[in-house]
């Protein structure tokens, strides 16, 4: 049995999909961390029945902000940390501490359009294959070591809206996976 961090920043649909598919295995998710007090995913850990933790970055050091996330991930004897949709780099000295333990999902084939906006700047490409990656994190913008992306061939026809439900869904239906082989491995032979 491992242990699960999600960090959020909004919506939380990950979050969601990701915790729907763990908590049906032996792995627990003890808590999710998010910076943004109003985010949608607070309501959505109410409902799962999941500890939430808002983090504040406003008027401190990001270091401050870290060390408190620590006491957290500490308490919670916290195995693996996901990012889904959490919109702040992490300093080196937190990527150091939780090295190979600590994931992203991001909307487009890394290593192109990293930062923000990248499903707007996807679909303003001329790039026919486009989709999604999971990578460890670093403490580089969406950089460190892939390991899965999916991918799709566009219709030049279709809008953003739908290229946007393609890319969300494939994050959906590979996020959750990756992550329970992670909980699985880091579980080794404690189950
Ligand atoms: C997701 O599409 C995720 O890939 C993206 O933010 C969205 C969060 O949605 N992350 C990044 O762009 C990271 N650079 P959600 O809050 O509904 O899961």
């Amino acid at each position: 049995m491992a242990r699960l961090a999600v960090f959020t920043s909004g919506n939380g649909s990950n979050f969601q999909v990701i915790a729907e598919k763990i908590l049906k295995t032996k792995h627990t998710i003890p808590c999710m961390i998010c910076d943004r007090k109003k985010a949608y995913s607070f309501e959505r850990a109410k409902n799962l029945g999941i500890n939430s933790y808002y983090v504040s970055y406003f008027e401190k050091t990001k270091e401050s902000a870290e060390e408190e996330i620590i006491k957290i991930i500490e308490k919670e004897k916290v195995d693996i940390i996901a990012l889904a949709g959490f919109m702040r780099l992490l300093s080196p000295m937190f990527v150091e501490k939780y090295k190979n333990r600590i994931v992203n999902i991001h909307p487009s084939l890394l290593p192109k359009y990293p930062g923000t906006h990248a499903i707007e700047k996807s679909y303003a490409s001329d790039d026919r294959e486009l989709g999604i990656t999971v990578h460890y994190v670093d403490s580089g913008m969406d950089t460190g070591p892939v390991i899965r992306q999916e991918s799709f061939i566009r219709n030049i026809c279709e809008p953003i809206e739908e290229i946007e439900k393609k890319i969300h869904n494939l994050e959906y239906a590979t996020y959750p996976e990756v992550i329970e082989n992670l909980l699985d491995s880091c579980a080794g032979g404690n189950n």
